[in-house]
């Protein structure tokens, strides 16, 4: 019962964007309405600029921040509110993508004068395969944006997602004046200030100075426009991923951001059942489990320690038990946790399904791992692999230390922080990451832990694509589509640019090259 009650007030979610759309702010105002901060602008500290590639301390000050601010809880309602954080900027990596497959719901903020943006558009395709429930919050109404149905269809025709207007904006800029709340009928008055003021839609006809000017009018008839089109809200759909309820606001001002958070928090789902060996593993089950979705070193070689981020899938964590490992059926004791607040770790004692916590990793963890309470272990399905974008040809500086070369390879690309490829034509070493990040983070790791200097030859950013072993041909391939295989032993192409794709498409219309955002 207690499990069941527990798991039930879980709401535990990414906010995805694209860098300059408003998530810190964003996030800031959930953190007030949750009593975590006291002050807006308290989150801050990501804007620290470029870095510099040989300033280490930076991207540890970096990667300090993006450790204890990757988990934000707080109980707000009843709930207990769990927010990912998805690193972005240079930060954004597979952990990022990864850090999806850990939630129950996301948050799309689009800033409203730009429309979607490249980034968003990547997260979104994670979703989009994971069916992961999206809501959407347009943002910086108070600036002259664009058309609110433009955004609309764009969002449609971009992602292949229906749209619910859960609100309907009143102007814009400076001559926004609020949104009908299209659920409750009624007009929510923006005055500038933190009171939101709702007027029912029936007795708006007594607000004449209010409506009788030509932008509430216009907005009115919009507002009828959609409901003539008949779009129905859909919470099934919503559940499944193929609606999103869309709210329009502005999270400096603030407006409509509690409104939002308020009504976000009742919809979203709690934990749902995951799918392991075949099986579909209640969340309300009596035995803790929980797999690992990201590992997180510390760079600081005083402190070699490293932190599993564990999300809880089933029953009661308690600090201190007993759990098996499924991949190697050993017992571990769990004595070492941590919980994440917004700005420093705390010792967590207890967790349910929807959680997430951190355990000390001895080195012994795996990415994908599952960890079970009792002998009666079982896996969670493996986590995705996604498409990396840069890709470099690696190589040991000096050719004697070809040993250490390997092993130090081997185990950082294990820990899943950057993934491996050989080229086909002469066994090339080529890494393959999502983001640059991990480049230097690698190089680093490989000198000081393994102390091997290596050399990265560029290759660019290049697009993968995977191909069937039996129509592969190695005669098609060169320079512009470079054939090389994964771990497993799959073949892929890493093409120049969507020109090269497109060229070896048309040249070779029966090879079927597969997206692994598809697939997955
Ligand atoms: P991010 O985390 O998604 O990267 O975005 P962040 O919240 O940092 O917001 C990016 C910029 O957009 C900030 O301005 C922020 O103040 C502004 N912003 C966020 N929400 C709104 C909104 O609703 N309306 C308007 N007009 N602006 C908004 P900045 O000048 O880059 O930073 P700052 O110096 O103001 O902090």
């Amino acid at each position: 019962m207690e499990i069941h009650d527990e798991m039930k007030k879980r709401r535990t979610f990414a906010i995805i964007s694209h860098p300059d759309a408003g998530k810190t702010t964003l996030t800031e105002k959930f953190l007030l309405y949750g009593n975590l901060i006291r002050n807006a602008g308290t989150v801050k500290g990501k804007k620290s600029g470029k870095f510099a590639t040989s300033d280490w301390m930076e991207i540890e000050k970096q990667r300090g921040i993006s450790v204890t601010s990757s988990v934000m809880n707080f109980e707000y309602e009843g709930y207990q509110v769990n927010i990912l954080d998805t690193p972005g900027h240079e930060d954004f990596s597979e952990d990022t993508y990864r850090t999806l497959t850990a939630v129950d719901s996301v948050i799309m903020i689009i800033d409203g004068t730009k429309g979607i943006e490249a980034q968003t558009l990547k997260l979104f395709k994670v979703c989009k395969m994971r069916g992961i429930p999206i809501f959407t919050f347009i943002n910086k109404l108070d600036r002259e944006g664009r058309d609110p149905f433009d955004l609309l269809k764009e969002i449609e025709d971009e992602l292949g997602i229906q749209t619910y207007a859960m609100n309907w904006p009143v102007g814009m800029g400076k001559r926004f004046q609020g949104v009908f709340d299209r659920r409750n009928d009624q007009f929510i008055h923006f005055t500038g200030n933190e009171q939101e003021e709702p007027i029912p839609n029936a007795e708006l006809e007594k607000h004449t100075e209010l409506v009788e000017n030509e932008t509430f009018q216009a907005a009115y008839e919009e507002m009828e426009l959609l409901e003539e089109a008949g779009e129905e809200f859909d919470m099934e759909a919503v559940q499944r991923g193929e609606q999103t309820p869309v709210f329009f606001g502005s999270a400096l001002a603030p407006f409509g951001v509690e409104t939002f958070f308020n009504e976000f928090i009742h919809m979203a789902p709690q934990p749902a059942p995951r799918k392991a060996d075949g099986d579909l593993i209640q969340p309300d089950k009596e035995e803790f489990s929980g797999f690992i979705f990201k590992i997180q070193a510390n760079m600081n070689p005083a402190h070699r320690d490293r932190v599993a981020f564990v999300r809880v899938c089933s029953g009661k964590f308690e600090r201190g038990m007993k759990v098996t490992l499924d991949r190697t059926g050993k017992e571990i004791k769990i004595a070492q946790t941590q919980q994440f607040v917004a700005s420093s770790r705390e010792t967590l004692e207890e967790a349910y399904a929807g959680d997430i916590i951190g355990i000390y990793d001895p080195n012994i963890y795996r990415i994908g791992d599952t960890l079970v309470q009792g002998k009666d272990t079982f896996h969670y399905d493996e986590l995705p692999q996604f498409p990396p974008e840069v890709f470099k040809k690696v190589t040991a500086k000096n050719v004697m230390k070809a040993k250490q070369f390997r092993k130090g390879i081997e185990q950082l690309v294990q820990e899943g922080a950057i993934q491996l490829f050989k080229g086909v034509r002469n066994d090339d070493f080529i890494l393959g990451a999502v983001g640059q990040l991990q480049y230097e983070v690698f190089q680093y790791r490989m000198k000081n832990e393994y102390n091997v200097e290596v050399l990265l030859e560029d290759i660019g950013d290049r697009i993968p694509r995977w191909l069937k072993e039996e129509q592969v041909d190695k005669k098609l391939f060169d320079e512009r589509s470079l054939l090389v295989k994964d771990r497993e032993d799959n073949y892929l192409a890493l093409f120049k640019n969507d020109f090269s794709l497109r060229w070896f498409m048309d040249k070779n219309p029966d090879i079927e090259l597969i997206d692994l955002f598809e697939v997955n």
